[in-house]
């Protein structure tokens, strides 16, 4: 396997970031997602979001990649304003999206070189050299010339973070890594952010309803719940909760005798 460290000579040189998060707000027309969320990651660890579906995860990660704005509040890397750093290109976001969000028209390796390209980073035969030891890191060999149509999903997600890690980020932002993925291979997605987090130490955020994954990787672990974050937790404290959301969460109830889609009945007697 190629070295991390080597592959990462500049990313290894510099120092982890923190994000602040501070009275965030965020709301579509009268529909407040967000409300009032203030927290702290840590530089160099993993911090992962959970809540349920519809919560505001992914409206969370956007604000903090600097995709929409925020109705108020305040973001900050390192206590510099987002607003700021992202004018001035301070640090670099690498941002891994749920479906990959790969350019179906180009191969893979276009795809990978594509920042290093725009930016004009590095020469070609540099490009090509860090791209194939990229592909490499992450088992993807031989699949640099064929189209993302191609792939297997576990293959997309791998693509996905290669292509982040490429932009030698100061943060990861991460949306459902292990979405839609086998347990096997959303096992192997969870270890390889596990092993780049320890070897570079990169602050990394992940939005996720895994709960396998929050307990195995997280540093720090919030639920999003009603637009809050109530507490922070971190694996050995979540299951020790006594907060009814996150129990029900973490151990949801299947009741058969009561399906929750079935029809109430004075719904039934409207229809009637
Ligand atoms: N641009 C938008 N305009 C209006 N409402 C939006 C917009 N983006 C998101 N929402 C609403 O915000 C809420 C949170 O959406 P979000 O996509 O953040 O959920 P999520 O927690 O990521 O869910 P999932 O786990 O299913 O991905 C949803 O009710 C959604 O309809
Ligand atoms: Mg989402």
């Amino acid at each position: 396997m190629t070295n991390t460290k080597q592959l990462f000579s500049d990313t290894c040189n510099r120092l982890p970031v923190s994000i602040e998060v501070d009275q965030l707000k965020k709301q579509f027309g009268r529909f407040v997602v967000l409300d009032n969320i203030s927290l702290k990651i840590e530089p160099g660890e993993i911090f992962v979001l959970m809540g349920p579906s519809g919560s505001g995860k992914s409206v969370f990660l956007d604000l903090l990649a600097g995709l929409s704005k925020p109705s108020s509040g305040r973001l900050s890397i390192n206590q510099e304003d987002l607003q700021y750093v992202k004018k001035t290109k301070k640090y670099v976001m690498g941002l891994v999206f749920q479906s990959g969000a790969l350019f179906n028209s180009m191969t893979i390796f276009d795809n990978l070189a594509l920042y290093l390209r725009e930016h004009r980073l590095f020469n070609e035969r540099e490009i090509r050299s860090r791209v194939t030891q990229m592909l490499d890191m992450l088992t993807l060999k031989g699949v640099s010339q064929i189209m993302p149509s191609e792939l297997s999903g576990g293959m997309r997600k791998r693509v996905a973070l290669a292509r982040g890690l490429l932009m030698e980020p100061d943060i990861l932002l991460f949306d459902e890594p292990t979405s839609e993925l086998d347990p096997i291979t959303a096992a192997s997605i969870i270890e390889l952010i596990g092993y780049v987090n320890k070897q570079l130490r990169i602050t990394t955020l992940i939005v996720s309803h895994d709960i396998l994954l929050a307990q195995t990787i997280g540093h720090h672990i919030a639920l999003l719940h009603n637009g809050f974050i109530q507490e922070i937790y971190t694996p050995q404290t979540l299951p020790q909760s006594s907060r009814s959301f996150v129990r029900n969460f973490l151990n949801p109830t299947i009741d058969l005798n009561h399906p929750r889609f079935l029809p109430r009945r004075h719904e039934n007697k409207i229809i009637g």
